[in-house]
């Protein structure tokens, strides 16, 4: 999220685009046979055990609203919680939807910063643990830049996994680590099914592009997730390796749809970040939190502005409310898992 990244891909995609809110049952039918692979060497399967259940009110009741200026410079004012409750900015539907919202209303004078959330959880985790984010919509749009997150207080030591984070009208969602040490991705090193754009994780106010996976499916991000009722972004963080898995709402498995999760049998995943003799994930992840934010412009979205299709200029894009409509994380649950 800090990361400045010119190497994403910004396709054409028109702003007429709509959230879908299709978020019904019956969008959860499948059951995915995972067979498990017989010709490789078989993992033992992990078991695991819910430690947090972020659902409905338990979501906004364990994490903090962020109110400092934010560090990667959007035109945004980050509000409390007291603040967003009243304005509509972080609440729960009635169906039990978590919403995260930019303001929609207000008509603003250009430059003039948007109210806007972040949200950080109050606990800090570390390695063994598995983290199952289900939403049925994310922001996207001219201007934003929202990202679904885990940073440690003291970056980049501490490392920041970006596990959704797209900005403007991206249509795909990109994966990046950043940390404080070295640590390089090796090409073809391991299975995933992202393409490696940045092979760099060691991050610095200088140089924070990270290391990253580029996802070529535009279920992924944006429109095409919300248009598909959104879907599960899962990982699994242990000290060899954090793995990222996305599933499409039709495609997700029914482990994790039980509350069973066994990610080996998930098959590849979307992006990892191994150690190896040239990266110490163990070291270089401690302590993260959970955050979900949307800023507007900024180091990225605004660097980034007319590279896709939006037009005039970021600050024009903030100062028009209609622009923010479809400015919402709408997140069914956040579970954590551990295991012994
Ligand atoms: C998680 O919390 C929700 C809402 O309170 C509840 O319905 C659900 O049963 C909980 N899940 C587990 C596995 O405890
Ligand atoms: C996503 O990509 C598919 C295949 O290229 C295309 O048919 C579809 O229209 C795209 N959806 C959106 C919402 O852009």
């Amino acid at each position: 999220m800090r990361g400045f990244t010119s190497t994403a891909a910004l396709l054409s995609l028109p702003l007429a685009a709509f959230a879908g809110n299709a978020h019904v049952g019956s969008l959860r039918r499948r059951h995915i046979d995972h067979a498990r692979s017989t010709s490789a060497i078989e993992r033992r399967a992990i078991t695991y055990n819910l430690i947090d259940n972020f659902t409905q009110q338990a979501f906004l009741d364990n994490f903090d609203f962020y109110t400092d200026a934010d560090p990667t410079h959007g035109l945004v004012t980050f509000v409390d919680k007291d603040t967003a409750k009243t304005d509509n900015l972080a609440y729960v539907q009635s169906d039990g939807t978590i919403v995260l919202a930019v303001d929609d209303q207000t008509t603003l004078q250009p430059n003039q910063p948007r109210n806007s959330v972040r949200l950080q959880s109050q606990k800090q985790y570390n390695a063994g643990t598995l983290f199952i984010a289900d939403m049925y919509s994310m922001p996207h749009g001219c201007s934003t830049w929202p990202a679904y997150w885990m940073v440690g207080d003291d970056w980049p030591n501490q490392g920041e996994l970006d596990i959704l984070e797209g900005v403007n009208d991206q249509t795909t969602n990109q994966i990046t680590a950043h940390t404080g040490s070295v640590c390089n991705l090796v090409t073809n090193a391991v299975q995933t099914t992202g393409r490696i754009v940045g092979e760099t994780c060691q991050s610095s106010n200088g140089a924070n592009a990270g290391c990253n996976y580029a996802l070529d499916n535009n279920a992924t991000y944006g429109h095409g997730f919300n248009m598909n009722a959104g879907g599960v972004y899962a990982h699994t963080w242990e000290t060899d390796a954090i793995k990222v898995w996305f599933f499409a709402r039709q495609a997700i498995p029914a482990d994790i749809t039980s509350g069973n999760p066994d990610p080996s049998t998930w098959g590849a995943p979307a992006a990892e970040f191994p150690s190896s003799n040239v990266c110490n994930i163990g070291d270089a992840f401690q302590n993260n939190r959970i955050v979900f934010d949307i800023t507007l412009c900024g180091d990225w979205a605004g660097d980034a502005f007319n590279q896709g299709s939006c037009q005039g200029t970021c600050a024009q894009a903030v100062a028009d409310p209609s622009n923010f409509v479809d400015a919402k994380f709408k997140i069914a649950s956040l579970k954590v898992y551990g295991h012994s």
